[in-house]
């Protein structure tokens, strides 16, 4: 529905080089939405499909040490050519409120989800689907040169998506406890136990938190929750999330959008 009215608009036109440029983009777009689409349409196969064996710590710890090594200004190329900025913002950072971040983010856990979205191991959704569209277009090189340039730009600060509006209940522990402390009674290991006191990502693969997009977060926190996202190794995730109450993730995605990274509040 895209496709039709530009063409029909160009054809008796000649064409400046940025306009072309610009028809070029909304072209590869609306492709990239029809092989959503067609993902969509296709989703039986894609749940009868031999379903990728699970992490374990040893083989996920051999695939990202296998990747080449990542060149963040290959990665910038990647980005714009493959058109990651027209949904991920031209430095990482997400112009809707449906996307989310890209930027600081941490290179192994980049690397990690294009390889998830690749294989079908990350499929939660419709959205994860034009990922996995997008995914498999990327050789191991250019996953780890995008990966390389994320982690080199700056997150998101204060990037203007409303911020979840709840109250805690009686039983809630609030975002900064559960961030520092955790909560032993429901053995919730505290969360900058691994993504760091600041959001800015752990060692190995956990992702940097700081400045992310609330709306996504409280997303793939329910995704993990209810199970539909399942790429996580040692179901570490799924279990944390599966202790919190909906209320409490609100409140954790809004301590963490407003969380300067690199500044422990
Ligand atoms: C048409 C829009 C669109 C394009 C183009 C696109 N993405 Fe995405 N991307 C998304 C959406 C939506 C999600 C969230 C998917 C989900 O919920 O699983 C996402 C998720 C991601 C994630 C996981 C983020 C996280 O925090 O877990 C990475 C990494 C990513 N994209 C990288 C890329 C790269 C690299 C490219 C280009 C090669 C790209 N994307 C192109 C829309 C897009
Ligand atoms: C034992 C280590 C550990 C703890 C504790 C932990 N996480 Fe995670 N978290 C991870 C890892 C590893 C990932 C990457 C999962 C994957 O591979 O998909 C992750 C992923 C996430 C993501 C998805 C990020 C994205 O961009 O999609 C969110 C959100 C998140 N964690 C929030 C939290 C919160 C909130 C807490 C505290 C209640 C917490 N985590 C505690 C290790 C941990």
């Amino acid at each position: 529905m895209i496709i039709t009215p530009t063409f029909h608009r160009l054809s008796p036109h000649r064409f400046t080089p940025s306009q072309l440029g610009g028809f070029a983009r909304t072209l590869a777009l609306a492709l990239v939405s029809l092989a959503g689409l067609s993902g969509l349409a296709s989703a039986a196969t894609h749940e009868l499909a031999p379903a990728a064996a699970p992490w374990t710590p040893t083989t996920l710890r051999t695939t990202l040490a296998a990747l080449p090594q990542g060149h963040a200004q290959a990665g910038k190329k990647v980005h714009d050519e493959l058109f990651c900025a027209s949904c991920h913002g031209a430095n990482g950072v997400a112009p809707t409120q449906n996307w989310p971040h890209l930027a600081g983010q941490k290179a192994a856990y980049t690397a990690k989800m294009m390889l998830d979205y690749q294989d079908a191991r990350r499929l939660e959704g419709k959205r994860a689907e034009l990922m996995h569209d997008i995914a498999v277009m990327l050789s191991p090189q250019q996953i780890a040169d995008v990966a390389a340039f994320y982690e080199a730009q700056t997150p998101a600060v204060g990037d203007g998506t409303p911020r979840p509006n709840i109250t805690l209940g009686a039983q809630d522990v609030g975002a900064a406890t559960l961030v520092r402390k955790g909560d032993p009674a429901r053995l919730i290991t505290p969360c900058a136990s691994c993504h760091g006191v600041a959001g800015q990502g752990g060692k190995r693969e956990a992702s940097a938190l700081a400045g992310q997009n609330p709306l996504y977060f409280v997303r793939t926190m329910l995704d993990f929750q209810n199970g539909t996202r399942h790429n996580d190794s040692v179901k570490g995730m799924r279990s944390f999330a599966k202790k919190l109450s909906r209320s409490e993730i609100g409140a954790l995605a809004t301590y963490y959008a407003d969380l300067p990274a690199g500044q422990a509040k």
